[in-house]
């Protein structure tokens, strides 16, 4: 399978050139600078290689450097931003730094006529970051772009196939980006598209058919989309030998224990253990407050149910996890590559043997898995499921979590996550729900007077998660919610609307 690879030197794009160019259907992989030799990449016969942005100035003597023998091995190779900083660099060029020349933003820059602005209008605007810039490029580069400010755009060396842009053609900012990165890739780098998801399917499940032939697979399903793809992948390949473990901590929104049960074992006929422990939860979970305790108590106790009910089936020799690309991708920014931990539920049992641990969705992006889910059949609603955390509702609960509770958060939740569903928005938000906290307050209702908890309402906008917006919902959305919310669910008597974004407030609330 043709592939290229993007050799991280820290930008803060990285996984969005991936994106790109996979969705050119041409394979692309992340790896941090440090952790690829030249021999290896060779070896790998990657079909071009991209060098990414980065935080570094190149003669910062903490930068990032390669073996710039890479420049000779007959690769073609597009340095962006830093990466194409650091080209000048290797090969003898001026990078210098000026403080009225650095660029942010949409920026206009003029090109030439050349195979990568192939299609691409002579006048484009592009998205600048950057203080340094290349004053005189390496002798066997010719300028191919310039701006006001930046005398050296783009440059390329024809002989060797080697490009560099000073702007980001992966962010949607840069008008025709994608245009250059599909010239580099298909034109330059000679790449066909062979890349299909329904080829990785059909290869996913003749690999794991041969390699897991005869043995027992295991596997702990949430219901979450991730997990969700992993199994019927799997039960594709090896059938009866898959059992999924579905542990209902208790703390799931409404109907979505039975939705999970439905779909895995009525629809797929996948064989489905569901532990009822809510009871087992909740006895752990008696007069703790504090929500990192909440944490951790329903995390190792998810563990301890899982161990016990795979002990239960003798001999398992394959744990499968829905561990995404995301997950594995390593920083390449510093010396000691960071693996960013899988920050949910249910991590890798420790006391259980296994004999292989597979992970059949490690290379893809969230996008690809919900594509796959989406071709393997498993329904819309569970495809493109808002994120939900592994301790569930337990992090929305202020205070002590009890059955109570726990039903009349999920009572208006439903109701919060009907009214945006039926007022039929075009984009919804990234994440809404609602949160019970522990605070009463006067209200009434008919002649009486009462004294009932109160409900937030919480949706954001985000791309990643680290930071969020909140969400400008329709008043009439809040209004319709906030009727129903007092009117239905018992308890409650007053309803409002999270105005905070992150930072300085989380998504959740606890
Ligand atoms: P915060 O509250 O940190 O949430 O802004 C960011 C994203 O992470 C989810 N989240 C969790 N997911 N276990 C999880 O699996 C957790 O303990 C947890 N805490 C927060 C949250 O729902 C949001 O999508």
């Amino acid at each position: 399978m043709e592939k290229i690879l993007i050799l991280d030197f820290g930008g803060q794009y990285n996984q969005l050139i991936a994106r790109r160019v996979r969705s050119e259907h041409v394979y692309a992989e992340i790896k941090p600078y440090n952790r690829i030799s030249v021999d290896e990449i060779k070896k790998e016969g990657y079909k071009g290689i991209v060098f990414t942005g980065g935080p570094h100035s190149v003669y910062d003597p903490a930068s990032p450097h390669y073996d710039p023998s890479i420049l000779n091995a007959g690769i073609p190779i597009l340095g962006i931003c830093y990466g194409d900083q650091l080209i000048a660099f290797m090969e003898n060029g001026i990078v210098s730094s000026a403080d009225n020349s650095s660029e942010y933003g949409k920026t206009t820059v003029n090109l030439s006529d050349n195979a990568l602005f192939r299609n691409v209008p002579e006048t484009n605007i592009c998205w600048m970051s950057h203080s340094d810039f290349i004053k005189t490029p390496p002798a066997s580069f010719k300028i191919i772009a310039y701006t006001d400010k930046c005398p050296c755009a783009a440059m390329y060396d024809e002989k060797r196939s080697i490009y560099g842009v000073q702007f980001h053609p992966e962010v949607t900012h840069t008008e025709h980006g994608t245009q250059m990165l599909r010239n580099f890739v298909f034109d330059i780098c000679g790449c066909c598209g062979d890349w299909k998801m329904d080829d990785f399917i059909d290869q996913s499940i003749d690999k794991y058919r041969k390699q897991l032939e005869g043995k027992k697979v295991i596997l702990a399903l949430s219901g979450g989309v991730d997990s969700s793809v992993a199994a019927v992948l799997i039960h594709k390949a090896v059938g009866d030998n898959l059992t999924c473990v579905f542990v209902d901590h208790g703390m799931l929104r409404k109907d979505e224990g039975n939705l999970v049960e439905q779909t895995f074992s009525s629809k797929f006929g996948i064989n489905l253990i569901r532990v009822n422990a809510e009871d087992r939860f909740l006895s752990k979970l008696a007069g703790v407050t504090e929500p990192e305790k909440k944490r951790k108590i329903i995390g190792e106790e998810f563990i301890r149910v899982f161990e016990e009910e795979a002990s239960k089936l003798g001999k398992i020799h394959v744990l499968v996890q829905g561990t995404i690309y995301p997950d594995v991708i390593e920083s390449g920014s510093g010396d000691s590559a960071v693996i960013k931990s899988h920050h949910n539920v249910g991590g890798l049992p420790e006391n259980i043997m296994f004999d292989e641990l597979i992970e059949p969705l490690r290379s893809l992006f969230k996008d690809e898995v919900r594509e796959i889910g989406t071709r393997l059949g498993i329904p819309h609603e569970l495809v493109w499921r808002q994120p939900f955390p592994g301790p569930g509702l337990a992090v929305r609960i202020i205070g002590e979590i009890t059955k109570e509770k726990l039903d009349t958060l999920r009572e208006a939740d439903a109701i919060f996550r009907e009214e945006i569903s039926k007022s039929g928005q075009e984009v919804l938000p990234s994440q809404y729900f609602a949160v019970l906290t522990d605070m009463r307050s006067v209200g009434v209702m008919g002649d009486a007077r009462t004294y009932g908890k109160t409900i937030v309402l919480r949706a954001v906008k985000t791309d990643d998660f680290m930071t969020a917006e909140w969400a400008r919902l329709p008043f009439d959305v809040l209004e319709r919610a906030s009727n129903r919310i007092t009117n239905e669910v018992k308890g409650i008597s007053r309803v409002v609307y999270d105005i905070t974004s992150k930072p300085p407030a989380t998504v959740e609330w606890e």
